[in-house]
C-alpha cells in the first residue's frame, strides 16, 4: 500500500479530485490517502494557507496528489505552488500533451512531453518596487546548477522512454547570459545521452509559431519557468484544453502530481470542470510508484470514456457533470 499526500486545493479542486478518489476506489488502487489541503480554504478554517500538517505529511509520504489552489493577481500572497516546488527542490515540471482519440482538436499525432525548470528564472520571487522613481524590477534568477538539472532530466527522461529528440527553447538573442547557460547545459545533457538522436534549439517566439503551425514535429521540449509555464497552456490548448492535461513536479526525493490548469473560479461548485486532467496526473503518480498496471487499466477506461462525446464535459462539448464522468469511466474499469 503507498501512502499519499492529498491537496483537494482551492475552487474546482474538490469537486475532481472527488472523482479521481470515486476511479480508485472501483479500480482497487493500492493507495493511502493522507489529506491534507493547502490555500484560501485552510487560510479561511486554520489561518494558515500551508498548515504544518501538509509538510509534515509530505515529508513523510514524499509523494502528493494536489489540485489547483488560486493566487490573487497583483496583489495578497505568494503563490502557495511555487513555495512548495521551492521548498522542496522540485525542480522538473513534466507536461505531457497528446492528441487523444474522440477529442476534436486541428491537429492529429501530437505527442509531446514539456520539461519546464520549475524552481528558478523569473519565478524566483525577487522582485522589487521603487515607490518614488515608479519602478518594478522582476529579477529572473537562473543557475548552472538548475539549468544543468532541468536539462539531464529532460534528456535521461528521452532516453528512457525512448524519444526521439530533445528541442530548447530559448531567448538567447537578447537574454543571452540564461540563454548560454540553458544551451551549454543542453550541450553536456546531448553528450551524455547519445540514444537521444537529435538535438535543436528554437528562439521561444519562433516556437510558439512552429508549436501552431507543425506541433507534430516537437518530442521533448525543454525551457525555463515562465516560457515553459505558458507553453504548457499553448500545448493543452492543442491538444483539447486544460481540462486534459496531467503535470508533475518532481525532485530527487519527492514528487508531487497536479494538473496544468488552475482553479477555475468561473466554473468552481457548478459540477462542470473535467476531472480528466487530474486523473491523468494521479496515472503519471501511478507510474511513479511503480503501478504501471493500474495505471493502464485506469487510462484505457478513461480513453474509452473520452471517445464518445455525449460521456464528456462541456469543456469537450458534452453534457455530463464531473461525477457522471467519473462514473463512465468506473463502468469501463
Ligand atoms: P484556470 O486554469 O483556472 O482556468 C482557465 C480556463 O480554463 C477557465 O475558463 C476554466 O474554466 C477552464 N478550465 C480549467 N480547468 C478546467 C477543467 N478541469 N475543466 C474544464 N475547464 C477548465 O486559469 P485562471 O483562471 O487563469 O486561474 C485561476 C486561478 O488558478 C488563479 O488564482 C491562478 O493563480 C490559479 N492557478 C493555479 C495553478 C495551480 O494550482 N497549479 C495553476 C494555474 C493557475
Amino acid at each position: 500500500m503507498h501512502l499519499v499526500t492529498l491537496t483537494p486545493g482551492d475552487g474546482i479542486g474538490p469537486e475532481i479530485t472527488r472523482a479521481v478518489l470515486d476511479i480508485f476506489a472501483a479500480a482497487k488502487v493500492p493507495v493511502q490517502w493522507e489529506e491534507h489541503n493547502a490555500g484560501i480554504t485552510t487560510l479561511e478554517s486554520e489561518g494558515a494557507l500551508l498548515p504544518q500538517a501538509l509538510f509534515d505529511s509530505l515529508e513523510r509520504t514524499r509523494v502528493g496528489l494536489k489540485g489547483p489552489i488560486t493566487t490573487p493577481v497583483g496583489k495578497g500572497f505568494r503563490s502557495v505552488n511555487i513555495t512548495l516546488r521551492q521548498k522542496y527542490d522540485l525542480y522538473q515540471n513534466l507536461r505531457p500533451a497528446k492528441t487523444t482519440e474522440g477529442i476534436n482538436t486541428p491537429f492529429k499525432g501530437i505527442d509531446l512531453v514539456l520539461f519546464r525548470e520549475n524552481t528558478e528564472g523569473l519565478y524566483s520571487g525577487l522582485e522589487m518596487w521603487d515607490e518614488r522613481l515608479g519602478i518594478a524590477d522582476s529579477v529572473s534568477r537562473n543557475t548552472v546548477v538548475g539549468c544543468r538539472k532541468i536539462c539531464r532530466a529532460a534528456f535521461a527522461y528521452a532516453a528512457k522512454h525512448g524519444r526521439k529528440h530533445v528541442t530548447l527553447a530559448h531567448k538567447g538573442n537578447i537574454l543571452k547570459m540564461a540563454g548560454k547557460l540553458m544551451l551549454d547545459a543542453c550541450k553536456e545533457a546531448a553528450a551524455e545521452f547519445p540514444a537521444v538522436t537529435f538535438y535543436d534549439d528554437r528562439i521561444i517566439d519562433n516556437m510558439c509559431m512552429q508549436l501552431v503551425n507543425k506541433p507534430q514535429q516537437f518530442d521533448v521540449i525543454v525551457t525555463t519557468n515562465l516560457f515553459g509555464d505558458i507553453l504548457s497552456d499553448l500545448c493543452a490548448g492543442l491538444v483539447g484544453g486544460l481540462g486534459v492535461v496531467a503535470g508533475a513536479n518532481i525532485g530527487d526525493d519527492m514528487a508531487i502530481f497536479e494538473a496544468v490548469h488552475g482553479s477555475a473560479p468561473d466554473i468552481a461548485g457548478q459540477g462542470k470542470a473535467n476531472p480528466t486532467a487530474l486523473l491523468r496526473s494521479a496515472l503519471l503518480m501511478l507510474e511513479h510508484l511503480g503501478e504501471k498496471e493500474h495505471a493502464a487499466r485506469i487510462e484505457q477506461a478513461l480513453n474509452e470514456t473520452l471517445k464518445l462525446k455525449e460521456q464528456c464535459t462541456g469543456d469537450l462539448g458534452g453534457r455530463a457533470s464531473t461525477q457522471e464522468f467519473a462514473r463512465f469511466v468506473i463502468e469501463k474499469l
